[in-house]
């Protein structure tokens, strides 16, 4: 696995210069299906107020864009929400949007960044996600990040026409290993 010192990429928050490649990607049928999100139709309308909407919400919410060093490039997002300041835990999630970039380690580093934010900069304790049971690259990075399966949501998300499970995951701070 890389380090972060010879890291390819580098994330800094989500800016609004960002949404109109953003919008792509959220309108992307392709890109949609690995996602545990339903697809819906948005507009560069609703795009502006959900940003407004994160800015005005920061404590509960970090969004951050992944550039590519080579030509600073975005190349995806990833995120921590439901930042609950009592439990100190968060839910990850994370895309690469071009196809292009994936399978080059960049998606575990991106991973490893965030939870270094999460654990040592938020002081968060638990950080979980959910992901599709049927995206099995995800869930082998996400077990490569240090992720362990907390159990499977039967028949969770209506997409394409047909109810999919999700699987649950979660790391804890003491499990994590930073990789500076
Ligand atoms: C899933 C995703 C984030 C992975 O990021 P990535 O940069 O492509 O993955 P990496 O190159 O960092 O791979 C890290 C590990 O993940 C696993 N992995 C990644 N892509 C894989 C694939 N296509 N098949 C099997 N395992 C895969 C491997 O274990 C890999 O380590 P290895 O190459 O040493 O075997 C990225 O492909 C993506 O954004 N896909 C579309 C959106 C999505 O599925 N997001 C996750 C929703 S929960």
């Amino acid at each position: 696995m890389k380090k972060h010192s010879d890291s390819p990429i580098y994330l800094r928050e989500l800016e609004k210069k960002d949404l109109a490649q953003l919008n792509n990607w959220r309108n992307d049928k392709k890109l949609l299906d690995l996602l545990g999100n339903n697809f819906l139709f948005i507009s560069g309308a609703v795009d502006d107020n959900w940003f407004d909407n994160y800015l005005q919400n920061r404590e509960k919410a970090v969004r951050l864009a992944i550039i590519l060093k080579k030509g600073d490039l975005y190349i995806g997002n990833v995120n921590l929400t439901s930042i609950h300041a009592i439990n100190r835990s968060a839910e990850f999630s994370l895309m690469i949007g071009e196809e292009t970039h994936r399978g080059k380690g960049i998606g575990l580093l991106a991973t490893n960044m965030m939870l270094q934010h999460a654990f040592k900069d938020r002081g968060l304790n638990r950080v979980h996600l959910d992901v599709l049971k049927e995206n099995a690259a995800a869930i082998k990075l996400y077990e490569k990040a240090g992720f362990k399966r907390e159990g499977v949501k039967r028949q969770d998300i209506f997409k394409n026409g047909t109810f999919h499970d999700v699987v649950m995951m979660s790391q804890l701070k003491e499990e994590f290993s930073y990789l500076l």
